[in-house]
């Protein structure tokens, strides 16, 4: 029995007792029927089964895996490993879920696939996980399965993107805010246009996409037509799905060169797109970045997109910071010690105009 219960049990055993003379007495108890022996020692002839199945506390419950394995159970579905962030947010929760630091970490990589997502959640609680951590490859459809967390008594954080779940059904979020990121974007593309004296210039403006349903795909693109919508010289020409691949911004980019003629901005909404939409430039014999014949706008900041800016293949970079290993450790540690975490944690992140990028890229971390 619990320290709690027991301490529970015996002020009710002496409450019961006040005023009662006989050597060993049944009483009722919250615990179930007890009796008390001629030596005040207090023994239990029945178990209430409703208290022997009563769900635990956070740190009840990490107590008893706890002396099981010595380890806290982290569960992972991680959305795929379409990009460099994604390798890097990777890296990020491996190097924070070590054993040294008190994990047993179980990684699912869901291949971008949400039956699969679902499926490694399911595992994740027929294994008894302490904690789940979810990175949601779209925003919609996880309802069902958090609700069988939530029965199962195990804490689901979710991590990089958002959910359009309820969010009783989750303890908390910590990830970027995308919308801010879109709106950064085009708030970037208005002050470049006016240090250029080109703010009333006629905009031809393309966007290369994420994935389909992604909130990330989602945020940015809202952010950017938001601030886009209210310049009227800018044209929204088209947008289409890349994937958040260098694959997908190859092909996107290429069938956009054949269809427009004149593209006066790119947005990708991560490096990789741009990776790939650069190569289909180059192919096509144009030019992007702070000389080129379009302006390029990417998302992420990653390394390889630093060194892109200092290569003179685009203009700025909207930083998503995938660095959540240590933020996501933090709450769980905070959880299990029954603290309080906040709901909704927004990552640092910046903006990096091109020509900051020589100065910055030696400093950063992915
Ligand atoms: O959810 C974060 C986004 O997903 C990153 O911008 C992208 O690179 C990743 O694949």
């Amino acid at each position: 029995m619990k320290k709690g219960n027991l301490i529970m049990l015996a002020g009710l055993v002496l409450l019961t007792l006040t005023g009662c003379g006989s050597k060993e007495n049944v009483v009722m108890t919250p615990a179930g029927e007890a009796v008390i022996t001629a030596d005040g020692k207090i023994n239990i002839t029945k178990e209430n089964k409703d208290v022997k199945e009563q769900k635990v506390s956070e740190p009840e419950k990490e107590e008893e895996n706890k002396t099981e394995t010595g380890l806290l159970h982290v569960g992972f579905a991680q959305v795929g490993s379409e990009s460099g962030w994604r390798l890097a947010q990777t890296d990020s929760m491996k190097a924070a879920f070590t054993e040294e630091n008190g994990y047993r970490f179980d990684f699912v990589d869901c291949n971008n696939d949400q039956k699969a997502q679902i499926s490694a959640l399911e595992q994740f609680i027929a294994d008894k996980v302490d904690y789940i951590v979810l990175d949601p490859i779209v925003e919609d459809g996880y309802d069902e399965v958090l609700e069988k967390a939530k029965d199962a008594a195990i804490p689901v954080i979710v991590v990089d993107r958002n959910i359009s779940a309820d969010s009783s059904l989750y303890t908390c979020w910590v990830g970027s805010d995308f919308t801010k990121e879109g709106k950064d974007a085009a708030n970037w593309l208005i002050e470049d246009l006016n240090k250029k004296n080109r703010g009333a210039e006629e905009l031809n403006i393309l966007t290369i996409m994420g994935s389909n349903g992604a909130s990330a795909t989602i945020g940015r693109t809202d952010g950017f037509e938001e601030i886009a919508k209210a310049q009227t010289n800018w044209k929204l020409l088209d947008k289409q799905y890349g994937d958040f691949t260098k694959d997908g911004g190859n092909a996107v980019m290429k069938a956009f060169l054949k269809q427009y003629k004149d593209i006066d901005v790119l947005v990708c909404q991560n490096d990789d797109e741009a990776f790939g939409a650069i190569e289909a430039i180059k192919e096509a014999g144009k030019t992007c970045g702070p000389n080129g014949d379009m302006i390029l706008i990417s998302f992420d900041a990653g390394g390889a997109a630093f060194q892109a800016m200092i290569d003179g293949d685009i203009n700025v970079d909207v930083e998503c910071n995938p660095l959540e290993g240590p933020v996501v450790s933090d709450i769980i540690q905070k959880l299990s010690k029954g603290e309080e975490v906040e709901q909704v944690q927004y990552m640092p992140e910046e903006v990096f105009p091109a020509e900051t990028a020589a100065e910055i890229l030696p400093g950063r971390a992915y």
